[in-house]
């Protein structure tokens, strides 16, 4: 099995990445295409075949959840915005793998903290998370629609190597 991490070509790739976004969340969680622009996003790879996708922000936070106004800048912290496997990819730590990278990248590019958010049902994401030290800061009511849910903001903090 070859698994790979590609970074998608944007924007010539966002219609490829809303499409592989439908296939993973609900139609209330796609992000809009002028948000892919706005990210790095990357492809997990698994023998040649799309499995997995992430997207980050660089330098910023998110506070998207208490101000309602984009994220600002804020230097030393990747924001985590999407982290996401095909359905026959789910359940068979494909997602362990993709978070260890992402940690990866964070460190191998300097990064301080990682913040990243998730609905408060997504118990998977959230146990991920922690089993990579993640800790919770705050959670926010009603920060999602249909159905109705609190986002989870988690943050780990980098020890410079
Ligand atoms: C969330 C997601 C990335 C996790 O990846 P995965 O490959 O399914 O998860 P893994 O098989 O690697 O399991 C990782 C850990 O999640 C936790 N986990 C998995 N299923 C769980 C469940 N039903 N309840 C609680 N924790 C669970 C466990 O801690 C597990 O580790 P373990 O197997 O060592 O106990 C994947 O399920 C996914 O893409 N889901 C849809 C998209 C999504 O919700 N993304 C997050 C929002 S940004």
């Amino acid at each position: 099995m070859i698994t790979e991490f590609r970074q998608a070509v944007l924007p010539k790739e966002v219609r490829s990445l809303a499409a592989f976004d439908r296939k993973v969340f609900s139609a209330a969680d796609v992000f809009p295409p002028s948000y892919w622009k706005q990210c790095e996003a990357w492809w997990m790879l698994i023998d040649r075949r799309k499995a997995g996708c992430c997207a980050f922000q660089r330098d910023t936070d998110f506070t998207e959840d208490l101000t309602f106004t984009d994220n600002p800048k804020s230097k030393g912290t990747l924001y985590i915005a999407t982290t996401g496997l095909l359905p026959k990819y789910q359940g068979q730590g494909f997602g362990a793998l993709l978070k260890a990278w992402e940690v990866a990248y964070a460190r191998r590019h300097g990064f301080r903290r990682i913040v990243t958010n998730t609905r408060k049902k997504n118990v998977r994401m959230i146990e991920l998370n922690r089993q990579f030290g993640f800790m919770i800061v705050r959670t926010t009511p009603r920060y999602y629609a249909e159905p109705t849910d609190a986002t989870v903001v988690m943050e780990l903090l980098l020890k410079k190597s």
